[in-house]
């Protein structure tokens, strides 16, 4: 029996980097060629782990040993290469978001199902330790009926992000457009949000009243959104974010996502959850705040790389589902609907 997946790294910009270290730290997993339209991605990478590269898809795709292609493009090429991918039978492991359009996103999710492999989305924050934690408290009832959701940060990204990332690792011009990427801070960062509090809370979001502009990036996706919308359980969520936010937040004050239930809170902060429970829960006595420092906010990506591997070596789905991806784009597509249109957007969208 095989005891290690092999990856096909197709895209080799930033995030990449930091997906080919989790792959090569992980024990069920290794690289077996990296593919990008730019050599001098494609060889840094290749070079880095000692292992071919090559420039086209195709090439990937007809090397019969690799079980996973990986798929870390610019947005609105997740689709077409997953689809591929699985039509020669690879598993598809596709960043987020999954696709630019549901319909794209459902075509993958058919392709997938025809071949019968594996399409997960890249949501690492799954994996961070402090999520089982929260989402322990949550399904013990610890803060009770959820009845508030509080979730969004402002962010400064400046000038040389839009055009090469954080690193600058790639000059490219995606991020900037609409029709490429699908989005802006809501889509592109706000989407891990989305997915982390559907995971943590089994709640959907059911109608979404939002507002977004672009004020100050040379951009057609938005630098700004704020939106309120209401759960399945009739609970109400406000989002609020941002990319023009320079200085983002006074030094004395805590931004932080917030789940407000009836018998408590939880407070998740960068680098520290805080919880107050109004009965005393496990440890903690009721009535204060407890505050828990927990690690890199930034990991996760090891986790989910162990996990994707372990569910293909299984033969079964991976924890997160293509379905998980559609769900979260869903919510991002409504909110861009919402504000464009000035209407309250119900969910699921029809078209
Ligand atoms: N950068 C981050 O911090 C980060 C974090 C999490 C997820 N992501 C996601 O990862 C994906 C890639 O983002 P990035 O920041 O690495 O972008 P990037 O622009 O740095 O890299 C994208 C790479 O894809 C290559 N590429 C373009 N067309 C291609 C094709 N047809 N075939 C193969 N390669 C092609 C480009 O040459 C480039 O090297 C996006 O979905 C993004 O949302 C990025």
């Amino acid at each position: 029996m095989r005891k290690k997946v092999l990856y096909g790294i197709v895209g080799c910009g930033e995030i990449a980097v930091q997906t080919a270290k989790a792959i090569s730290a992980c024990e069920k997993s290794d690289i077996g060629i990296v593919q990008d339209i730019n050599e001098d991605m494609a060889r840094d990478l290749a070079d880095k782990y000692g292992v071919p590269y090559c420039l086209t898809l195709d090439e990937v795709l007809k090397e019969k040993l690799i079980d996973v292609v990986y798929i870390a493009t610019p947005h609105y090429l997740h689709a077409p290469a997953a689809i591929d991918a699985a039509g020669h039978k690879k598993h598809v492991l596709v960043e987020k978001p999954i696709s630019t359009t549901l319909r794209d996103a459902d075509r993958m999710i058919e392709a997938a199902k025809e071949a019968g492999v594996a399409l997960s989305v890249a949501f690492p924050s799954r994996y961070l330790e402090r999520t089982k934690m929260i989402k322990q408290i949550v399904d013990d009832g610890a803060i009770g009926r959820l009845v508030g959701i509080d979730f969004g940060q402002y962010t400064y990204k400046p000038e040389s992000y839009w055009s090469g990332g954080w690193t600058g690792r790639i000059k490219t011009d995606w991020r900037t457009s609409r029709e490429k990427s699908g989005g802006g801070v809501f889509l592109m960062n706000l989407v891990h949000t989305i997915d982390l509090l559907r995971y943590l809370t089994g709640l959907e979001v059911t109608s979404i009243a939002a507002n977004w502009d672009t004020f100050d990036t040379e951009a057609d996706v938005e630098d700004f959104l704020t939106a309120t919308m209401r759960y399945d359980n009739g609970a109400i969520g406000a989002v609020r974010t941002s990319t023009l936010v320079e200085g983002k937040a006074p030094p004395e004050t805590i931004e932080g996502d917030r789940l407000l239930g009836l018998n408590g809170q939880i407070f998740i902060a960068l680098e520290t959850v805080y919880v107050f429970f109004r009965k005393p829960y496990r440890d903690y006595n009721s009535g204060t705040w407890h505050r828990i420092p927990t690690a890199d906010p930034w990991g996760g990506r090891e986790g989910m790389i162990t996990d994707f591997s372990k569910a293909v070596l299984a033969g079964r789905q991976p924890a997160i589902t293509a379905l998980d991806g559609r769900r979260s784009l869903e919510v991002c597509l409504a909110a861009y609907r919402s504000g464009q249109t000035g209407s309250v957007v119900t969910l699921p969208l029809l078209d």
